[in-house]
C-alpha cells in the first residue's frame, strides 16, 4: 500500500507521495511542494537531498556498501579490470566476450589525439596543474569532433564515449610529460588501457617502460575502485551540466574542474603532502592529530571522513590491503606507509574521530600506492579522473537519454538586501 507523508503548513495539511527505491532507500517525493503550499525545501550542502533516481551505483553509508550496477565492488575489485568495469557502468550489464573485445577495439581505435593538438600543450607555462590541463584539453578535444557538439545522438554515443574514454588518459600522459619537459610519448596499440597510460607516462623515445604485471594491476585497482560513487559533488556537476543538454566533453570538463577541490579528488594529493609534512616535521602523528581536532587550526585529517560511509569505505579497505602487497612486491619501505598506519590506529582510538563516524576514505592509502609506482604527486587528481571518467559518461547518458528530464535548476533561500532604488555616485556613502 502507497505510503504518504502529511505536511502541517499554516494550519492547513498536505499529503505528500513516497517513493522507495530497489534497496528500499525511501524518499518524500516534494516536487510539487512550493506550487501547492509556497514552501520549499532548505538543505545546505545537500546532505538530505535526493536529486535524481538512477540506475547505476548503490551506496549503503552506515554499511559500508558500494555496488555498481548491482555487483559488490569486492568482486569487482577482485575479478573484474577497469575497462570492463567501465562497459558495466556504461552499459548496465557485464560484456559478453564479444562486447568487450568491440569495446577494447573501440578504444584503441580512438586512443590518438588529432595532432594539431600538440600544440594546444605548447601553450601552458611549465608548471601548469595537470588537472587544469586535462580539463582545458578535454573541451579542446570535442573541437576537433563536431559531431561531438551536436549533443547526444544515441547512434553516436558508443563512439563518443569510446573517444572520451580512451582520449582522456592519452591527454592525462602528455599533461605530464608536458609539465616535465619530456617528449610526447604515443600510445601502441597493442597494450591494454592501464598499461598504455603507464607506457605514454614513463617510456622514452630511445627505451620502452618495463611494465610489470604487479604495477599494471595495481594501478587498473585504483581506476576501478574510483570509477563511480554516485552523486559526489564532480558526478552531479556532470549531471546539472547534461541537464542542460551540453555534450558529453563539456560535461567531463566540468566535473574535472569540481573534482581538482581538495575536499573532493584533491584529498588524495592533500594525504601525501600531510604525511610528507608530518614525517618531515619528525611527528609521529601526534600533534598532526591534535591539529586536526582543532577547528582553529585550519587542519584536517586529510584521507578520512566522507559524507556517505558513516561505518567503514570499502573502498579503502581493498586498497589496503593492495598498498601492502604491491610495497612488498616491489621491495619498497616506505615510511609514510607507516606513519599513515600510525594516524590511522591512533584516529580509530580517538573519540573525537569515533564520536563523528570519520573512518579512512579512498583516498588514505591511494596515494602511497601511486607513490610506489612512480607517479608524480600532481598527477594523483588525473588518476582520479581518468578513473572516474566511465561513471561520468555513464551519469550523462542517464540524464540526456531520460525523456522526462528536465534542466537542473534548484531553488534558494535569498537573504540579500531587500529592494532599494539606484542612486547616483554622490549620493553614496
Ligand atoms: N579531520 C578532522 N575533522 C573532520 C574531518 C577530518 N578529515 N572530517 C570531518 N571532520 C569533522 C567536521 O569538522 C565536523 O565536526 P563538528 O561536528 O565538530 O563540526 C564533523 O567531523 C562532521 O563533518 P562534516 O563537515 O559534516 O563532514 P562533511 O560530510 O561535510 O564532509 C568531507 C565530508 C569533505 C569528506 C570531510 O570529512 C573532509 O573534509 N575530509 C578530509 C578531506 C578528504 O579526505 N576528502 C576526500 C573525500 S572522499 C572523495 O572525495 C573520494
Amino acid at each position: 500500500m502507497e505510503n504518504t507523508a502529511e505536511l502541517k503548513l499554516d494550519g492547513k495539511s498536505y499529503p505528500l507521495p513516497t517513493l522507495e527505491g530497489s534497496e528500499k532507500e525511501r524518499a518524500v517525493d516534494i516536487g510539487a511542494l512550493r506550487a501547492k503550499t509556497g514552501y520549499i525545501t532548505l538543505d545546505d550542502g545537500f546532505g538530505n537531498t535526493g536529486s535524481c533516481k538512477s540506475a547505476i551505483t548503490f551506496i549503503d553509508g552506515e554499511a559500508g556498501i558500494l555496488r555498481y550496477r548491482g555487483y559488490p565492488i569486492e568482486e569487482l575489485a577482485e575479478k573484474s579490470t577497469f575497462v570492463e568495469t567501465a562497459y558495466l557502468l556504461i552499459y548496465g550489464e557485464l560484456p559478453t566476450h564479444e562486447q568487450l573485445r568491440k569495446f577494447s577495439d573501440l578504444l584503441t581505435a580512438n586512443e590518438m589525439l588529432h595532432e594539431d593538438m600538440k600544440f594546444h600543450f605548447e601553450g601552458f607555462p611549465p608548471n601548469a596543474h595537470p588537472m587544469a590541463i586535462l580539463s582545458s584539453m578535454i573541451n579542446a578535444a570535442s573541437c576537433f569532433h563536431p559531431k561531438l557538439i551536436e549533443g547526444y545522438k544515441p547512434e553516436n554515443f558508443d563512439r563518443q564515449a569510446a573517444r572520451l574514454l580512451s582520449k582522456v588518459r592519452t591527454i592525462a600522459a602528455f599533461a605530464y610529460r608536458k609539465s616535465h619537459g619530456l617528449p610526447i610519448i604515443y600510445p601502441k596499440s597493442v597494450y591494454k588501457y592501464t598499461a598504455n597510460f603507464l607506457h605514454m607516462m614513463f617510456s622514452e623515445p630511445y627505451r620502452d617502460y618495463e611494465l610489470k604485471p604487479e604495477v599494471v594491476r595495481a594501478l587498473d585497482l585504483i581506476v576501478l575502485l574510483h570509477a563511480d560513487h554516485e552523486q559526489n559533488c564532480s558526478t552531479s556537476t556532470v549531471r546539472m551540466i547534461a541537464s542542460a543538454q551540453a555534450n558529453l566533453f563539456a560535461c567531463a570538463a566540468g566535473g574535472v574542474c569540481a573534482l581538482w577541490g581538495p575536499l573532493h579528488g584533491g584529498a588524495n594529493q592533500a594525504v601525501l603532502e600531510m604525511l610528507a609534512e608530518i614525517h618531515k616535521t619528525g611527528d609521529d602523528g601526534s600533534k598532526f592529530i591534535a591539529a586536526a581536532k582543532d577547528k582553529t587550526s585550519g587542519k584536517k585529517l586529510m584521507g578520512f571522513g566522507h559524507r556517505v560511509y558513516k561505518n567503514f569505505d570499502p573502498r579503502a579497505k581493498i586498497i589496503k590491503k593492495a598498498c601492502d602487497d604491491i610495497l612488498s612486491k616491489l621491495h619498497i619501505n616506505d615510511p609514510l606507509l607507516d606513519i599513515a598506519k600510525h594516524l590511522e590506529e591512533a584516529a580509530l582510538k580517538d573519540s573525537y574521530f569515533v564520536e563523528r563516524k570519520l573512518y579512512p576514505n579512498v583516498d588514505f592509502y591511494s596515494g602511497i600506492i601511486m607513490r610506489a609506482i612512480g607517479i608524480p604527486m600532481e598527477m594523483f587528481t588525473v588518476i582520479f579522473a581518468i578513473g572516474r571518467m566511465p561513471g561520468w559518461i555513464a551519469h550523462y547518458r542517464e540524464v540526456v537519454s531520460d525523456a522526462h528530464g528536465r534542466i537542473y535548476r534548484p531553488r534558494q533561500v535569498y537573504t540579500g538586501a531587500t529592494l532599494r532604488h539606484y542612486p547616483a555616485t554622490k549620493d553614496r556613502a
